[in-house]
């Protein structure tokens, strides 16, 4: 079995390093304060977290992890939270007595089959779930909590709160969490820039309301000894200078590195024992190859500004709202580069870490060097 993994949270043998990351989360949160962690794309939040979760939930902290990227209306919030709360109840007899006395139209199910294997569901009473049923879920894990050990809400994907707007859900999640004295939470996504807004942002409801952590990429020492213990496992050997080598094709993100690792091992396995530079930059460009359909209809899909943008991106990052920048890079005015990199970050194209933008995919800069 190949021994890299992507794509999915990674546990066990398969996760690497971010100890300190993870007590500072642990602590923060077990301190009884909330937090939001900011990453690009596939920095390994979500992983992060579960890992999280496993070191509270052995201090004793119930947490219930809730992924926004499902919601799209009340309805989908109000059901798809409250099996997340479910998820977490070893008493399900209790959480079925929470609903019906704390939330008015949502009538719970409890059934078992012959086997004695229970069977929770939910209805909705309302042909149109109202913003009250929703606030009422809201405070259900505050309802629930008894003791002294706080509950832990972990919001993933939380820029996605905005597909909810016109419920004004962000001012009435705001106001549910100031009530609430035994429900910590934690917010985290991948559209830093929609985030920093929420957070920092004096006219938007989260303003100040968390402390705040950056999640960086990994420490590359650590990713070497990784790279190099996971290989050495099936027999193959990988030199400190070609591991580096990998990373920085795979433009230092955890997720590609992985990516790109577990094509090596597969082009590897059977014939070879030692990795080249010649076989990474081999494996990038079959790993480029075979997506570049999708790059090319991703590339096509751009404006002219955006295309010239991220042409431009491949080459450098830094100050590109200086007129340097648009005169080495051909641009227009600062304002129209303002709006194409808005639009490429609300895509997820392109992302941003301190001043500097990059392209998200390390194989799509590479395609669009390559052929664009
Ligand atoms: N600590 C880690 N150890 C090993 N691999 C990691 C680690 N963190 C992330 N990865 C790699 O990155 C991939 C993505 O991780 P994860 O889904 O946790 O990131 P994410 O930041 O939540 O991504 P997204 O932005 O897509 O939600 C994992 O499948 C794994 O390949
Ligand atoms: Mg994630």
């Amino acid at each position: 079995m190949n021994p890299f993994s992507y794509g999915t949270i990674v546990r066990g043998d398969f996760f690497f390093d971010r100890v300190e990351e993870c007590e500072r989360i642990v602590s923060t949160l077990s301190n009884g304060n909330n937090l939001v962690l900011f990453a690009p794309r596939r920095y390994g939040k979500t992983s992060l977290v579960f890992r999280v979760i496993e070191k509270l939930e052995e201090q004793g902290f119930i947490c219930v992890y809730f992924d926004f990227s499902t919601v799209y209306s009340l309805e989908t919030f109000v059901n798809g939270y409250i099996h997340a709360i479910e998820k977490k109840q070893s008493n399900l007899q209790k959480l079925v007595q929470a609903i019906s006395m704390f939330v008015k139209n949502v009538r719970p199910k409890l059934s078992f089959d012959s086997l004695g294997n229970s069977e929770f569901g939910i209805e909705l009473s309302e042909t149109n779930v109202s913003i009250d049923t929703a606030a009422q879920a809201l405070d259900l894990p505050e309802k629930m909590t008894q003791g002294t050990k706080h509950t832990i809400v972990i919001f993933d994907e939380f820029q996605d709160i905005i597909k909810l707007k016109q419920y004004n859900f962000e001012n009435l999640l705001r106001s549910s969490i100031q009530q609430q004295t035994k429900v910590k939470y934690l917010f985290l996504g991948s559209k830093t820039h929609l985030l920093n807004e929420m957070f920092n942002n004096k006219n938007r409801a989260f303003y100040n309301s968390a402390s705040h952590m950056q999640l960086g990429t990994l420490p590359q020492a650590d990713t070497v000894i990784f790279l190099q213990r996971k290989f050495v496992d099936s027999g193959i050997k990988i030199n400190t200078d070609t591991a580096l080598f990998l990373i920085e094709q795979s433009g230092d993100i955890p997720y590609y590195i992985q990516l790109l690792a577990a094509e090596i091992w597969q082009f590897m396995i059977n014939s070879q024992t030692l990795v080249t530079n010649e076989i990474v930059s081999y494996c990038t460009s079959r790993i480029v190859e075979l997506k570049q359909d999708y790059y090319h209809e991703l590339f096509d899909r751009q404006s002219v500004m955006q295309k010239q943008l991220l042409k431009a991106l491949v080459v450098s990052g830094n100050n590109v709202f200086s007129a340097e920048y648009s005169k080495r890079f051909r641009l227009t005015a600062a304002s129209t580069i303002q709006k194409a990199i808005l639009v490429l970050l609300d895509n997820g194209i392109i992302d941003k870490t301190e001043n500097s933008y990059f392209i998200s995919d390390p194989f799509f800069r590479r395609y669009i060097q390559n052929y664009a």
